[in-house]
């Protein structure tokens, strides 16, 4: 098959008609109709129920279970305990890889955590399953939990993040502070985080012989396949996974957790198809978290406001028995240029669920420490904190020299200053109040993200009729990969979006990859991209290769697909449809396959970021301290924009978390009991409408010839960053009170 050299201009990626429309979503009316069908909406025949019961302690053992009172309740099947949970081919505390996380699959009686699986009661009805965990009564062997950033003695990770060293230093950071004329250290605390999609992990699980076949929500089919395949000893192939639609996934459903397991296990068990759905609770614990953080910023910089020094440390938390570690001080390796950046991480062991990806891991938490530092450092050198960032942002890469595949940040910051109005902003604090007296501040913060890609597969079709199909087994957590990428795949048949079938969301399909890390549209992306330039090349040499083609010998170079139809370059008079094409080569259909992934020689060459800058407006109450963002406006460049009604709707969501992370957010731990007080939506804040403001996203023009070929950096997380620390900056210049410790309490202002 001849090549198609792919343009990476984007006058010239082909047809362009789909990429760039403002579409709703397609799978909108399902949703909001209530037609689609979420994993726990499915009831195959002889269902039974589900329900975990979990750890009261955090640490130490469960001494006994009161199964025989479980079992007596009407509707009880089956208690599943270690005693006679059904055997695995792995042992779920292996790990043969990094991204392999220990799971508590019952395999003995220790307690690990608050709200670790210790049984799971299978009943004809979830009321008879619920009450059956009720009666099993746990006694425990408690130990003391250890539960504080300084409950045990810290080490030194040996990696945070997707393996990143813990430890960098590019220069002597002692050295340039005790030059710098004007310095800062300042210490910022952020608290642990817990997971609150609106679905929460659920899984319906049938068995038949060795094979499986699962509702569940995921974020990477083809991982939770394999590890599942892994658990239970059986090939992939064995394993069905339908995931058409997350009720969000925010990282906690990148990887199969250990409750669904035990939901496929409860199915082994009894026979019979089995559901188990995560009460809210349950969900503080086994599906990852944020990590609490303790994060030292000390800072230098001339007499005239020039970055010399930045030691950003991070003391960060993970498990007793397995290893994540939030890569918070990595945050300050890319955005600020400075001749001296020393970044490090310590760890403590605690007796919590092990920490996980969450919206923009590391990324969040550095961010927020490493916004309120420089607005600090620029206080300390009278200088406005837009000035000074745009004094100090990096030109190259700082860590590695590299230069940017684009970087709009520029543009970023004037555009939303403007909207925003800052230049009316008085450089000191407490001078702006509002009709009712209420102090007013403005603040702001850089965003940015890496520009990632993992790797992605899709497969595409052209059918005799015209019509096209692209297949791959992406994922939806509800931000519109749906559209998005449907939109992407038309563009990649030359046809229109009513004239393509895009399939997604099953484990069947192609693998594409883990949708995380604000990568899966540029990989899976550009994977169906390929599959489209794929199918489309076979296509054109059918035709150029058959005499009675108007386009025989045209050569590749000199044929172009739009509308469903090749032409010949040179004399658009001469062209054939797909399906006249197929129809004289006696084809019903022709398919090729594509994959994403990045480009290696552009990585070495090239630092990939999508960026960005919030501007925040908060009132705070002078005598009751309450604080309320009224207004936000953040302007982003991220490449190009395939759906730029989506993509608002994204750094939108992710200026809602910087709010949240600034102002809401907080597990509080008993450290008494090792339990967390408020894990429930009640007491667990997170913003709701009237917390949220009158809010902007600017999207801002971006053309990136290196990072794909299609241009396309990620949307999902940047918007956290930048978004919290600007509210935090905020509110001290509302009141003069430099905040440190998150979310930003009414005690910190009334003094
Ligand atoms: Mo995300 S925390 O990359 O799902």
């Amino acid at each position: 098959m001849s090549e198609i050299t792919l343009s990476r201009d984007p006058a010239h990626v082909r047809h362009g008609s789909s990429i760039g429309q403002p579409l709703t979503r397609r799978d909108g009316v399902l949703k909001v109709t209530g037609e689609a069908r979420y994993a726990a909406d499915n009831h195959p025949p002889k269902m039974l129920f589900a329900v975990m019961a979990v750890s009261q302690i955090a640490r130490g053992r469960v001494a006994s279970l009161d199964v025989a009172a479980a079992k007596r309740h009407p509707g009880v099947v089956e208690v599943m305990t270690p005693q006679n949970r059904p055997q695995l081919a792995e042992d779920p505390d292996a790990k043969t890889n990094p991204f392999m996380f220990r799971m508590e699959l019952l395999q003995n009686d220790s307690v690990r955590y608050a709200n670790q699986a210790i049984a799971v009661v299978i009943a004809e009805t979830l009321e008879a399953a619920t009450e059956g965990a009720a009666l099993l009564s746990p006694r425990y062997e408690a130990e003391r939990a250890r539960s504080t950033l300084d409950a045990t003695e810290a080490y030194v990770p040996p990696a945070v993040g997707i393996g990143h060293p813990a430890v960098v230093a590019h220069g002597d950071a002692a050295d340039a502070l005790a030059h710098a004329a004007h310095t800062i250290e300042a210490t910022y605390e952020t608290p642990p985080q817990y997971h609150n999609p609106m679905e929460p992990h659920a899984i319906v699980a049938s068995w038949n012989g060795d094979a499986l076949s699962i509702d569940t929500p995921t974020q990477g089919l083809a991982m939770a396949q394999g590890r599942i395949a892994g658990l239970f000893g059986i090939s992939p192939e064995k394993i069905h996974i339908r995931s058409p639609f997350l009720g969000g996934g925010f990282g906690c459903k990148g990887l199969i957790s250990g409750p669904q397991i035990l939901g496929i296990l409860a199915a082994k068990l009894v026979g019979r198809p089995v559901k188990l759905v995560l009460r809210r609770d349950q969900m503080y614990g086994p599906v990852g978290h944020r990590s609490a953080t303790r994060q030292r910023l000390r800072m230098g910089a001339t007499a005239d406001g020039k970055l010399t020094a930045i030691d950003h440390h991070a003391k960060i938390t993970t498990s007793t028995f397995d290893d994540f570690y939030e890569p918070a001080a990595d945050a300050s390796h890319s955005l600020y240029a400075s001749e001296v950046i020393a970044t490090s991480h310590e760890a403590v062991r605690l007796d919590i669920g092990t920490p996980l990806f969450m919206r923009a891991p590391g990324e969040a938490t550095g961010s927020i420490a490493l916004e309120s530092a420089i607005d600090e450092i620029a206080e300390a050198s009278g200088i406005d904190p837009l000035a000074f960032r745009l004094k100090n942002y990096a030109e190259v890469e700082p860590m590695t020299g590299k230069p940017f595949s684009s970087k709009a940040l520029r543009e970023c910051y004037a555009k939303g200053a403007e909207k925003f109005g800052w230049s009316k902003r008085p450089l000191q604090p407490r001078q702006m109040r509002d009709e009712n007296g209420s102090l007013v501040g403005w603040g702001m913060g850089t965003a940015t993200f890496p520009a990632l890609m993992f790797a992605g597969q899709a497969r595409a079709v052209i059918r005799s009729n015209g019509s096209g199909v692209m297949e791959t087994g992406a994922h939806d957590m509800g931000q519109g990969a749906w559209t998005a990428l449907a939109q992407i795949a038309a563009d990649s048949l030359a046809l229109d979006l009513k004239h393509i079938e895009f399939k997604a969301g099953t484990s069947d399909l192609p693998d594409a990859g883990i949708a995380g890390g604000s990568a899966h549209t540029a990989t899976v992306g550009v994977a169906i991209h390929n599959a489209g330039a794929a199918v489309i090349a076979k296509l054109a040499e059918l035709a150029m290769g058959d005499q009675r083609s108007p386009l025989f010998g045209a050569g590749n170079a000199g044929v172009v697909a739009r509308d469903g139809r090749l032409f010949r370059r040179d004399d658009e008079a001469r062209s054939e449809s797909f399906g006249a094409i197929l129809a004289r080569a006696g084809l019903a259909e022709i398919e090729a396959r594509g994959d994403g992934a990045m480009d290696p020689a552009a990585q070495t060459n090239y630092a990939m970021r999508a960026h960005g800058a919030v501007f925040a407006e908060v009132k705070v109450d002078p005598d009751l301290g309450q604080v309320r963002v009224t207004r936000m406006v953040g302007a982003f460049a991220a490449g190009r924009i395939v759906n730029p009604h989506l993509v608002r709707s994204q750094y939108l969501g992710g200026m809602i978390w910087g709010v949240s992370f600034a102002l809401h957010e907080k597990a509080i731990v008993d450290h008494r009991s090792g339990r967390i007080m408020n894990a429930n939506l009640a007491e667990y804040h997170v913003p709701v409408n009237a917390d949220v403001p009158s809010m902007e996203a600017l999207l801002i023009d971006e053309h990136d010839p290196h990072v794909n070929p299609l241009g396309i950096k990620g949307v999902g997380e940047i918007g956290i960053t930048g978004s919290a620390g600007a509210v935090a900056n905020a509110v001290w210049h509302a009141t003069g009170i430099r905040v440190r410790r998150f979310p930003v309490a009414i005690e910190e202002l009334v003094r």
